[in-house]
Formats: C-alpha cells, sequence, structure tokens
C-alpha cells in the first residue's frame, strides 16, 4: 500500500487528480470505477476542469441507494450526473450503476457484476471510507470476499449521510453496493480520505490487522492500492513519518 499525506484535503486531492488524469491520457479506452460522497466532490471538480477526453471510457459507481429513481436528488444516479457526467464528454450506456428500483435485486446485482466482466474488468478504483471503515457500502462484517449484493445499512452510516437527506429517518434503509471481492478485482485502488472523522477508520484499514470490522482493511491483500489523506486523517496512523519519508525518497520515474 503507498500512502500519500499532504497537508491539506485540496493538495491530496490534486495528488489524485494527476494520476487520474494520466490513466484516462493514457488508455482512453479504460474502465473506471467511481465513488460517491463529500470525499470525491473535489476530484470531479478538478477532473471536469483538465478537460480529459472521457469519449471512450467507461464508468461503474460502486454502489446506488434501494428505492431512489436516478431523478431523486439524493440518488447517486444524480449525484454523478451533476457533479461530473453532464460535464464531460461521456455519453449514457458507457456509465453504470446498479439500478436501485430494480423488481429482483439479486437479477440486478447478478447483471452488475456480469457487466463488470464484460467491459474486462475496472483497471482504476476509487474509493471513499466510512467512519466505520466501509468501502462500497460494504459494511462492518461484511464478507471480505462478497459481491455485488443488497446491504442493509448501519445506524451509523445513515447518521453519516442524514446531512445530505435532511434527517437520518430519510436515509433509505437498503443498498446495492459492490462486494469488497468485486473490489478487490480492480487492478488499481485509489482510496482517499480526509478530515479527523476519518484517522481512526484510515489508521486500522492501513495498520490494522485485515478483519470484517474494518471493511477497507481488506485492502492489504491488493496488490496495488494508492491511499491519498490529508494531515487530519492521517493522524493516527503510527507509520506517518515513515510514509513520507517513502514519498520524499521515490524514485523520479515513479513520481506522476
Ligand atoms: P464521505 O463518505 O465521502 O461522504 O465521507 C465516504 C463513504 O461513506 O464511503
Amino acid at each position: 500500500m503507498e500512502i500519500i499525506i499532504q497537508p491539506t484535503a485540496e493538495a491530496a486531492t490534486q495528488a489524485a487528480a494527476r494520476w487520474f488524469a494520466r490513466v484516462i491520457r493514457e488508455n482512453p479506452t479504460a474502465v473506471l470505477g467511481l465513488a460517491t460522497g463529500g470525499t470525491p466532490l473535489l476530484l470531479y471538480r478538478e477532473l471536469v476542469a483538465r478537460q480529459l477526453d472521457w469519449s471512450r471510457l467507461t464508468t461503474f459507481n460502486l454502489d446506488e441507494y434501494i428505492g431512489l429513481s436516478p431523478q431523486h436528488p439524493q440518488s447517486y444516479h444524480h449525484f454523478m450526473r451533476e457533479n461530473l457526467f453532464r460535464h464531460v464528454n461521456i455519453s449514457g450506456p458507457q456509465v453504470n450503476l446498479p439500478d436501485g428500483l430494480a423488481n429482483a435485486i439479486p437479477a440486478e446485482c447478478e447483471r452488475y457484476e456480469d457487466k463488470i466482466r464484460a467491459a474486462g474488468g475496472i483497471e482504476l478504483q476509487l474509493l471513499g471510507i466510512g467512519t466505520d471503515g466501509h468501502i462500497g457500502f460494504n459494511e462492518q462484517t461484511s464478507s471480505l470476499a462478497s459481491r455485488t449484493r443488497i446491504k442493509t445499512l448501519t445506524p451509523r452510516t445513515r447518521q453519516d449521510n442524514a446531512r445530505f437527506f435532511g434527517s437520518e429517518a430519510a436515509v433509505p434503509q437498503h443498498v446495492i453496493t459492490m462486494g469488497i471481492g468485486t473490489i478487490l478485482e480492480a487492478r488499481h485502488c485509489v482510496l482517499l480520505a480526509f478530515g479527523a472523522n476519518k484517522a481512526r477508520a484510515v489508521a486500522g484499514a492501513v495498520e490494522g490487522p485485515v478483519t470484517a470490522m474494518n471493511p477497507a482493511s481488506a485492502l492489504q491483500l491488493h496488490p496495488r492500492v494508492t491511499v491519498y489523506l490529508d494531515e487530519a486523517a492521517a493522524a493516527e496512523l503510527a507509520l506517518k513519518d515513515y510514509y513520507r519519508w517513502v514519498f520524499e525518497q521515490k524514485p523520479a520515474w515513479q513520481t506522476v
């Protein structure tokens, strides 16, 4: 795992954006895994500003709320359209999110997995992390081998997301999310975390044991993970000086 600590969320986002831009330029038909929430907002703004060519990319989002239509202002379909897709040259069929209105949820989950596979798998998967260590909506005790499926959100996640819905009661209880096994098949995972409320989850994910109590810790089993942090999110890492030192010693050919 490569840990990149920057003074601010803006600086960490810039560093991540340089990587995304490079992948998009070097591989114009890449399959990208995308995320929602507060964390990737700045990254999407930065990528839009770079005026990259999205015309041949394919995207798969991690998750969607069950019961929200694509037009619902809190649906992830809406989030992605407003914050990224309507600002870049990507067309409908290349954009994939789970269908939160599907009648048969297991069939929809299987369809989503099949589609990722048919696209050749995900090249670069963007991830945020929940305060409890969830990635996608894989809550604590999710199987580390899980595939795309229905999950029931924890009260804590519903509390964390109440800020988007106005109240906790308005946050849906069920979601469709890629599984941890699905995420681990992406060829490169990039995790972004900003702010002091993520520090404990980040420390557990990077330095704790691999455990379903911190689903992001499963990333320790992945051969290629880059974690971009601001100082606040890095605060509880025991080896943060070592990660800084590694970053400073990077050979020129490894830098973006
Ligand atoms: P956030 O959510 O980016 O809104 O903090 C992260 C997550 O729940 O994965």
